[in-house]
């Protein structure tokens, strides 16, 4: 019988730490948070590991400056990088964290050659298309936090509006994780009633908007930092079902290689996930406008991979 599921966090920032607590409290999985601070992880990790009592979990969970005690991990979260600050884009990101995520990546593919990988360093896209490159691992086994993250928005921000459980929604949300995201309010539920039969198009614009800004909407408001409860949720239900072998459909940050006649980039789209990674790309049947979307979103991911001149 296998030992016991081990997950790394590198990165014991907010979004890091929160993705350790998450994992740390379900119980089902040994937790290694790894940071280049001297300390942090570790105090983090044992002020975690401290709440075991009290909160009734028998995770273990460990922090560390060191690569080596991240070897052989079933799944590793990579939130190491800078975040936004008000003002900023995430593609303002791109170069300073392209350096960080390259040096990660290395690391753990060499350490944990057989891991899945999931990013949550902004701007997403481009660094799943770069970790896929430093890893050299099947595309399958690298995937990137955006649409399960926007999605929580946008149901967040519907139930709002209908009264109704925010648990009832089905939000879809595809595309680049940034401006040009396609929120696609035909394929978004209420039990399966699409909300285009539930509100008037002016109310829907108004969610997609503030669906599209809702990480600058956070970023403004806390001035020092970015989101991280809702992230790291997001991070958590993605490395849940890899971990349990759920086979649940999310929407990840994902390669694309032909599907919906868009090639070598990065975009959010719905995907089987299982013990292997991306079991399956899951095909959506769009309009002509929403494909149209998509191909400019797939040209924005496109965009800032070139910048990154990655050989
Ligand atoms: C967000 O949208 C951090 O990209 C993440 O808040």
């Amino acid at each position: 019988m296998k030992g016991r599921v081990k997950v790394t966090i590198v990165g014991a920032g907010n979004v890091g730490a929160s993705c350790a607590q998450r994992i740390a409290e379900k119980g089902y999985a040994d937790v290694v948070l790894l940071d280049i601070i001297e300390g942090l992880p570790q105090g983090k990790a044992l002020d975690i590991q401290q709440s075991a009592n009290i909160i009734g979990f028998n995770s273990k969970i460990t922090g560390t400056n060191n690569y080596e005690t991240t070897a052989k991990s079933d799944v590793v979260i990579i939130t190491s990088g800078v975040a936004r600050k008000p003002g900023m884009s995430r593609d303002d990101l791109l170069i300073t964290n392209q350096k960080i995520v390259s040096e990660v990546t290395r690391n753990i593919a060499k350490y944990s050659p057989n891991c899945v990988i999931i990013i949550a360093t902004n701007p997403v896209d481009a660094m799943v298309y770069l970790a896929l490159h430093e890893s050299k691992f099947p595309r399958r086994r690298v995937l990137g936090l955006s649409g399960v993250l926007d999605g929580a928005r946008l149901a967040t921000f519907i139930a709002e509006e209908l009264k109704v459980s925010v648990e009832d929604i089905s939000p879809c949300v595809i595309g680049e994780h940034g401006k040009s995201m396609v929120v696609i309010p035909r394929l978004t539920t209420v039990k399966g009633t699409p909300i285009t039969q539930l509100l008037p198009a002016d109310k829907i614009a108004k969610l997609i908007d503030r669906t599209v800004n809702g990480g600058a909407e956070i970023v403004a408001l806390l001035k020092t930092g970015s989101a991280f409860y809702a992230p790291s949720a997001a991070l958590v239900e993605m490395a849940e079902s890899v971990i349990k072998n759920k086979k649940r459909v999310l929407i990840c940050a994902a390669r694309v290689d032909g599907e919906y006649g868009i090639r070598d980039t990065v975009l959010g789209m719905p995907v089987k996930l299982s013990k292997n990674g991306i079991e399956q790309m899951v095909k959506l049947e769009l309009t002509t406008e929403e494909k149209t979307a998509l191909a400019n979103s797939a040209k924005a991911v496109q965009e800032l991979i070139q910048v990154m001149k990655l050989k």
